[in-house]
């Protein structure tokens, strides 16, 4: 089966058997290890990207499904210019330990900036409820959330 979809922005097409998850197909095939597999049971939300904008698990999510979608990962959220503005506030607010669930943390948190510019703390936990970090600690994941928002304000 032909998978033809965007990834970050550049066209893909790929030969699968049709039984492959999106997760599968980004770290094995198109060597994204940025986004991590954590249960893969949809539980901790590690394997967390966006498809056409939308926050979704990508180890239960089907490949085939993404059929001409647009997939964003976390390769996808740096610019030129380098880091953005949520990876540095999660880099200055300490957000960060061992760093394996912060790719999905970042990516839940790209769809709900998106969505709503100015969260406040209830939008925020209710977003990141379904994403899991054994190190950090969720207090400065939500500093960082807060410095974010804040930098984009004066940019
Ligand atoms: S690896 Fe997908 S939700 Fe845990
Ligand atoms: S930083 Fe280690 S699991 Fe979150």
């Amino acid at each position: 089966m032909e998978l033809t979809f965007k990834v970050n922005g550049h066209p893909e097409r790929l030969e699968l058997e049709g039984h492959e998850t999106l997760l599968d197909v980004l770290r094995d095939d198109l060597n994204l290890t940025g986004t991590k597999e954590g249960c893969r049971e949809g539980e901790c939300g590690a394997c967390t990207v966006l498809v056409n904008g939308r926050a979704v698990d990508s180890c239960i999510y089907a490949a085939m499904a993404a059929q001409d979608m647009e997939i964003e990962t976390v390769e996808g959220l740096a610019t030129s210019d380098g880091l953005n503005s949520l990876q540095n506030a999660f880099a200055e607010s300490g957000g960060v330990q061992c760093g394996f669930c912060t790719p999905g943390f970042l990516m839940m948190l790209t769809a709900l900036l998106d969505k709503y510019p100015h969260p406040d703390r209830v939008q925020v936990r209710d977003a990141l409820s379904g994403n899991i970090c054994r190190c950090t600690g969720y207090a400065q994941i939500e500093e960082a959330v807060e410095r974010c928002i804040r930098q984009r304000t004066i940019e």
